[in-house]
This record gives C-alpha cells, structure tokens and sequence, in this order.
C-alpha cells in the first residue's frame, strides 16, 4: 500500500538510498567491532575486549533502527551480506590482522568518516529531501557516533 505521510515518492526514494548507504556501513562497523572484541591481544586485552562488546553492542541497535525506518519510509531494507558489502563506504578487515592500538586507531577512522557522512546526509534529507523526521534521526546518530569517537580517540596518545 501506498504511504500518504506528506512526502513524495521522489523525496521518499531520495532518503532511503542514504539510508541504504548508512545501513551497509554500520553493518561492516559493527562486524569490525565484534572482530576486534574477539581478535584483540595484549595487556589490554580484558579492557578492550569489554569496551569493544559495549560498542559493538550499541551500532547494533542503529542497524535495527535504520533497517526499521527504511521500511518506514517505504523502502526494502537490504537483508543480505552481499549487499551490504556492495553498498558500503567502509572496508573490513581479516580476524587478526590488526594490533590492539591499530584497531582502536582503525574504529576512530571509521567512526570520523560516518559522522562526515552523516552531516551531510542529515542536511540533505532536510533541504534536499523536505524529511525533517529522517533528519532530526539522523543528527541523534550522529551525536551517538560523536560520543563513541571521543571514547576511542581517548584511548589513543
Ligand atoms: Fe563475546
């Protein structure tokens, strides 16, 4: 059934593909966090291990909330691994390719780099796009991210 909630199909479609784009990169965020959380070595080990369970923990709720709100708007929420890969900006990582001061480093980059996406898109779904709901969602993302960065940055001399 058609949606009749004030927008059109075109500002509708508009939102969804950067909400598809984000979608996939929280996917392989979350994926490197877990992969940390199990890969991780070195006197930090128990410190990490834990701080990267809480983080990966909690890009797993965005994923749900943005799959959610695709299907929201209307859309079809990619569901499937080979899709996400194809439409992310972010790249993984192999299981035990990293040291623990490298993976906190690489996490920040990935955080930093979604957090650009996300001013940007958050504007574009307001001004572009007429979706002040999809924006206000958004920017409460990118706060979230704001905060995991500087815990992370923290970390790093
Ligand atoms: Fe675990």
């Amino acid at each position: 059934m058609e949606l009749n909630t004030g927008l059109t199909k075109a500002q509708r479609e508009g939102v969804i593909g950067l909400l598809k784009t984000l979608l996939a990169d929280e996917y392989i965020l979350y994926t490197k966090t877990r992969n940390f959380h199990w890969n991780v070595t070195g006197p930090l080990f128990s410190d990490l291990h834990k701080f990267f369970e809480s983080q990966y923990d909690d890009v797993d709720g965005k994923i749900d909330e943005v799959a959610e709100r695709i299907r929201a708007l209307g859309g079809v929420a990619p569901g499937s691994l080979g899709e996400m890969l194809a439409l992310a900006t972010l790249q993984e990582v192999p299981g035990g390719s990293m040291k623990s001061q490298e993976m906190v480093g690489a996490l920040l980059q990935d955080h930093e780099k979604l957090i650009v996406f996300l001013r940007g898109a958050l504007d574009a779904a307001q001004t572009k796009h007429g979706d002040a709901g999809t924006g206000d969602f958004l920017t409460g993302l990118m706060e979230d991210h704001e905060k995991m960065a500087w815990m992370l940055r923290s970390m790093l001399e």
